[in-house]
């Protein structure tokens, strides 16, 4: 009797467990369903693209007669039309295609471009570039014919063979070169004569801040992030001058603080930290690529002035909220060259397994019920 009992129970139990895993199970397929993540590979089947890829597989068999052309539609401002001409000459270059743009396009009054050129191109097929930040191989591989991409192209990966060529067409023009280095010396001048290096603070803060960047997840850098990085460059350049750049240069000036370090007397002081008080873009990012190291948030134009300057980099490491829409699009790898410091804000850097999962619940929970 007490036996049959027990048996029983021990079926229900079963029961129980079978059944939970069972919800269980559901419950993870319709998140996943719901997830982010399965969006951003829904560009791989947008018909264009297809259609596109699925012809350059003769590509190889096909005889070149005619020179073909290959252009790009450019969006955004200077950053993103940085990154379109760099990555459009590296995909012109790995597929034999002659690249061109029109003079008018508004870089050419910046740098002096050597790989601008007007083209009377004729039957121009659309390849489109939907996902940002992420290197897609498949540029490598263009269709047989006169292509205008139609995106961002926001990686490294797309000019890593020719980077030389890069730094070369993103020279300043002269006149720009030394009005920027002459506004640089009253700034930092001083301290440049006592031997100081410069390291420059990119803070992007406006469109960051915008509810539908933070819809998309974007988290701008706190100035804990900032206190780390300046933190992390005065240990292996203690004697440095923080030259701060940003679109909101008054939360900078109450919110990035140097931190303390050590001088060759022994004497701990404070390196010095310097604002600029620029008004234009322009002339902020001339200064940013003169400076020795760079200190990067958020977007393209802190990373290309990171870039030219070609020192070492410290970039903000949870740029997108963990779960977001943004962080499944984005390849970070694809995006920050590998030698490149990511440092984090310190929050969630104890205990980030739970940390992460929870921001991961919250935001999926955010997407279910569109919030
Ligand atoms: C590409 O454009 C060039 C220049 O107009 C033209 O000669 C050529 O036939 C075009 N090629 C294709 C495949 O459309
Ligand atoms: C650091 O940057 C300044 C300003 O551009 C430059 O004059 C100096 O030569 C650089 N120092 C080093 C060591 O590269």
């Amino acid at each position: 009797m007490m036996r049959v009992k027990i048996i029983q129970v021990f079926r229900h139990w079963k029961i129980c467990i079978w059944l939970t895993f069972g919800i269980a199970v559901v419950v993870l397929l319709v998140l996943i369903y719901w997830h982010p993540a399965v969006h951003a590979f829904k560009f791989v089947w947008s018909p264009e693209y297809r259609e596109c890829v699925l012809q350059s597989r003769n590509y190889e068999l096909e005889e070149k007669s005619t020179p073909l052309y290959v252009t790009l539609k450019f969006h955004g401002r200077l950053g993103n039309w940085m990154y379109g001409y760099a990555s459009l000459l590296g995909i012109a270059k790995a597929n034999g295609y002659i690249p061109y743009l029109p003079s008018s396009h508004p870089l050419v009054s910046y740098f002096p471009l050597t790989k601008i050129r007007s083209s009377n191109a004729e039957c121009l097929q659309v390849v489109y570039d939907e996902r940002p930040c992420t290197y897609n191989p498949l540029f490598f591989n263009l269709p047989p014919g006169n292509i205008t991409i139609d995106g961002y192209l926001q990686s490294w990966k797309y000019f890593r063979f020719m980077e030389e060529e890069i730094r070369h067409e993103f020279k300043l023009h002269t006149h720009l070169k030394i009005s920027a280095r002459d506004q640089l010396n009253g700034y930092v001048g001083k301290y440049l004569k006592e031997g100081h290096l410069v390291i420059s603070i990119h803070v992007r803060r406006g469109d960051v801040l915008t509810e539908g960047a933070k819809k998309m997840g974007f988290r701008h850098a706190p100035a804990s992030y900032f206190q780390s990085a300046m933190s992390y460059m005065l240990e292996r350049y203690p004697n440095s001058v923080f030259f701060v750049t940003s679109d909101d240069i008054e939360w900078c000036k109450e919110n990035i603080k140097s931190p303390r370090s050590v001088h060759s007397n022994q004497i701990k002081t404070a390196a010095p930290v310097v604002f600029s008080e620029s008004t234009h873009f322009w002339e902020d990012f001339a200064m940013l690529t003169l400076c020795n190291h760079s200190i990067i948030s958020v977007g393209t134009f802190g990373w290309w002035s990171a870039w030219l300057a070609n020192g070492h980099v410290v970039y903000y490491k949870d740029y997108s909220f963990p779960g977001s829409k943004l962080d499944y699009e984005t390849t970070r790898e694809d995006f920050f060259p590998t030698h490149w410091v990511s440092l984090s804000s310190g929050l969630c850097s104890k205990n980030i397994n739970t940390c992460t999962f929870f921001l991961i619940a919250v935001s999926v929970f955010q997407h279910m019920f569109d919030l």
